[in-house]
């Protein structure tokens, strides 16, 4: 179990907020944070990507008001959809959240978000080695619109134990986080353990009540910023101000022997044909990754 995995990294206890770090090495970077499953502020990592002061929520209104998503039954296009998020209040909040996975439907706008974050040694989600097919049904790289007093409350970690990479690429996002070893306190769903059972916005203290002791790091993610984190760790996001965010799924050597696990037990619930030479398959990759990341 990954949480177990996590509590015995060290001295979780000490942390209280987040490090906001510039200039970092990778040396650095793998040393004090990733081996550690230390989450991190990197304030300079997307500098350089086109993506910063491009992407604005005037820009995707001009360019792409002809797409449409859907939310609780009804379907925003793009240009209305910036009009509410521009003009959201935390008594009337546009619809949260309004995400697009890059890869299909903003393909040319890929080039805007480089150079890519490393989280590890190698970037094992574009490694030459990794299976597409393990990859298949999972959003990497997500686009996500929001305004003042959106808010997603249920208190979760990402899909198939990947790390989680944030960029706020236009405005800033709160972010409300707690480590692995608080996980009694998050009451996670019995048969979705990824997932609190725990609304923080409005948390029900004689249902949960370890949760009142739990303790939050709380901060905002200031535009510009990269926050880096660890699958485990606990966390939901609240916003202040219309804002642009680039979510980026991250597999390192850390989290790829869950995600592989995951992934089968996912793949065995829908199809029983084929899920186990994948997971044979995705055992031997990661032999390699390791063999190659000494
Ligand atoms: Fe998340």
């Amino acid at each position: 179990m990954l949480t177990e995995e996590l509590l015995d990294k060290p001295k979780y206890k000490e942390i209280t907020g987040v490090d906001r770090r510039t200039n970092l090495s990778q040396e650095e970077f793998l040393n004090e944070y990733v081996k550690n499953s230390r989450p991190v502020v990197l304030t300079d990592a997307a500098k350089d990507w086109k993506a910063m002061k491009k992407f604005t929520p005037a820009w995707f209104k001009e360019h792409y008001s002809h797409i449409n998503k859907n939310i609780n039954g009804v379907n925003y296009n793009m240009g209305d959809f910036i009009d509410m998020m521009l003009t959201s209040t935390a008594e009337n909040p546009a619809p949260y959240p309004y995400n697009f996975n890059v890869e299909k439907v903003f393909p040319e706008l890929m080039k805007d978000f480089l150079p890519e974050v490393i989280y590890g040694k190698i970037d094992r989600i574009n490694h030459k080695l990794m299976p597409k097919k393990l990859l298949q049904g999972t959003t990497v790289y997500e686009i996500f619109l929001g305004g003042k007093g959106s808010s997603f409350p249920y208190l979760h970690y990402d899909a198939l134990f990947m790390h989680t990479q944030i960029t706020q690429v236009y405005g800033s996002k709160d972010f409300i986080m707690y480590p692995p070893e608080q996980t009694p306190s998050m009451y996670p769903f019995e048969d979705n353990p990824k997932f609190s059972q725990v609304n923080f916005l409005d948390p029900d203290l004689e249902k949960f009540p370890l949760f009142a002791a739990a303790k939050p790091i709380i901060f905002t993610l200031q535009e510009g910023e990269t926050l880096l984190f660890p699958s485990g760790w606990w966390h939901t996001t609240k916003i202040t101000e219309p804002c642009i965010s680039l979510g980026r799924a991250q597999l390192n050597g850390y989290n790829w022997d869950n995600f592989i696990n995951d992934r089968y037990v996912n793949w065995k619930k829908k199809i029983s044909i084929g899920a186990l030479p994948v997971l044979a398959y995705g055992k031997v990759v990661g032999g390699i990754m390791n063999a190659q990341e000494r």
